[in-house]
């Protein structure tokens, strides 16, 4: 007997041959599937190797009665249904280190991009103009860094930041105080980074509480002219809110990297603002995080289904189940 790995998703080849490489394992990879390809191709799947594109909902996993693992090659894994996948049995891992260095420097291109206008130049100079009074910017340097979430991203970020001799704050409540002083970032009150940061870049999970953190009231308590990033989740901000305080120039401008619904729909309230920078979530998308994250993400279906190991677990609950 085999195990039925299914890789319905673009992860690097690399994922795929230590699979293949590994006896008592059969892979298939059929790259991107539509989603009823996607629900029938689970049906006999024993593992899944996916990335954001992917939503192994509740729907999903009723389809897939033999799974045993999920390996999340990526960070997040608001893409699948925790508490489905626990109720089955199904452990959850994912590659929390792989792609932090890919979205640090993103974020911070992000960051200098937005500080000095350079797509916006860039497009001005494509359509035939030569305008330079219009795109002046501002230094990073002497500015404060705010980082909402100083996780591995978070630390790696404000590494960058110092380097570019700003300041930087930070609010994160679950990490311990020694590793923030470690990074030279302290943890503040959340109102307090608001109140003082130039900059604003957001690193946290989608829970509850987080969700649409940037509202309005968020937004007020921040200095005028803020500039804000988002590389982690839309979720994260209320585009409505947001986008009023763009108009009304108190946020000076954003930067952003993913969205509530990706690909966001048309009418999406800050696509096209003069003064937003966008990516289409390409915070992760290098060939260095993603061979990394494939890599680990294929060594741990491999060690769950051969030897019974698991690591980087997200639903905790179904190990002790
Ligand atoms: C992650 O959660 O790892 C990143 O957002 C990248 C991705 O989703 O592909």
């Amino acid at each position: 007997m085999s195990f039925h790995v299914l890789v319905p998703d673009n992860v690097h080849q690399k994922a795929i041959d230590i699979l293949e490489a590994s006896d008592g394992i059969r892979v298939s990879a059929p790259g991107k599937l539509e989603r009823a390809a996607l629900l029938a191709a689970v049906a006999d799947a024993q593992a899944l190797i996916i990335r954001s594109g992917v939503t192994a909902d509740a729907e999903l996993l009723a389809k897939a009665p033999q799974l045993k693992a999920i390996a999340r090659a990526g960070v997040g894994v608001d893409n699948v249904d925790l508490a489905a996948a626990t109720e089955q049995g199904i452990v959850v891992m994912n590659t929390p280190g792989g792609n932090t260095i890919s979205t640090a420097e993103h974020t911070f291109g992000l960051m200098i991009a937005l500080a000095r206008h350079i797509p916006q130049g860039h497009q001005s100079l494509a359509e035939g103009r030569w305008d330079r009074k219009a795109f002046s910017g501002v230094e990073l340097k002497g500015k404060t860094l705010g980082i909402i979430g100083l996780g591995r991203i978070g630390q790696a970020i404000a590494a960058r930041a110092q380097a570019f001799e700003m300041a930087v704050i930070a609010h994160d409540p679950y990490l311990p105080p020694e590793v923030a002083e470690a990074v030279q970032a302290p943890l503040l009150p959340l109102a307090e980074v608001y109140a003082r940061a130039d900059f604003l870049t957001f690193h946290a999970m989608v829970t509850e509480e987080t969700r649409g953190m940037v509202n309005a009231d968020a937004i007020a308590q921040m200095k005028d002219g803020v500039r804000i990033i988002n590389a982690a989740r839309g979720a994260l901000i209320n585009s409505a809110d947001l986008a009023q305080a763009l108009g009304s120039g108190k946020v000076a401008g954003a930067a952003l990297d993913v969205y509530e619904t990706e690909p966001p729909p048309a009418d999406h309230p800050l696509i096209g603002l003069p003064n937003v920078v966008h990516t289409p979530h390409l915070a992760a998308s290098t060939s260095d995080a993603q061979v990394t994250v494939a890599v680990e993400a294929a060594q741990l279906i491999v060690d769950y289904l051969l030897e019974g190991k698991a690591a980087n677990v997200c639903n905790a609950a179904v190990i002790s189940s």
